[in-house]
């Protein structure tokens, strides 16, 4: 079964507690929520408060993919307002005193490569990570389109000896998730695809059979 991860970066902020109703009832496997500094990436968007908003009001199992240059200095705030799981970027500073520091509080940990980071740069950490976030755009903004050549970093994971989870983001629809899945990619994140689909549980049901 491929999992689905809708990314809030793409819902109604007006309409936030729909939003994330609308995740768990679609019967999506968890929340992907993106947080931005603009100075990782030239974006912004959302902090912990948020997160701990989310979490008081529903149960779901929300990995906080940080795109920050200094994860390190937010994971305790993250982690005090719910965070399920947290995933830093490989090219952020401190990356593996943070990712250590983001198993201590206990959580679920996983590192993300940008599209032209090779997958050979996270060797020495992978036996600590449970997943890697393969990004198949650059990151910083929704509704870009899937950059193919990074499917490649899944099988090179396999090859190095990884077991975890393998998760991509950017550009992924129900259209194209067949080509993610025969990668061997096995977590979708869907942004845009996710909040404009006419009906949002298809699209997850359709992606759980692949
Ligand atoms: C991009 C974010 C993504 C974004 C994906 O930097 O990390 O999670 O929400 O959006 P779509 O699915 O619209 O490409
Ligand atoms: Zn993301």
């Amino acid at each position: 079964m491929t999992k689905v991860a809708p990314s809030i970066l793409a819902a109604d902020l007006l309409r936030m507690q729909q939003s994330v109703s609308l995740i768990e009832t679609s019967g999506a496997d968890e929340l992907h929520f993106d947080v931005m500094d603009g100075h990782f990436v030239p974006n912004l968007s959302f902090g912990p408060a948020l997160l701990k908003a989310v979490k008081k009001e529903f149960s779901l199992f929300c990995d906080v993919h940080l795109m920050l240059t200094d994860p390190i200095n937010y994971v305790e705030a993250f982690a005090k307002a719910g965070a399920d799981h947290i995933t830093i970027h490989q090219e952020a500073n401190d990356f593996l005193p943070c990712i250590r520091k983001i198993k201590e509080l206990g959580l679920r940990v996983g590192a993300s490569l940008k599209p032209g980071t090779p997958a050979d740069t996270l060797r020495e950490v992978l036996p600590l990570l449970d997943r890697v976030l393969l990004m198949t755009v650059e990151p910083g903004f929704g509704g870009q389109s899937l950059m193919r050549d990074v499917l490649k970093k899944a099988a090179e994971l396999r090859l190095m000896g990884f077991h975890g989870d393998i998760q991509a983001d950017g550009g992924i629809n129900g259209d194209n998730a067949w080509e993610l899945a025969k990668a061997g990619v096995n977590t979708l994140v869907m942004g845009t695809a996710f909040f404009t689909a006419d009906d949002p549980a298809a699209l997850v049901e359709k992606v759980h059979q692949l």
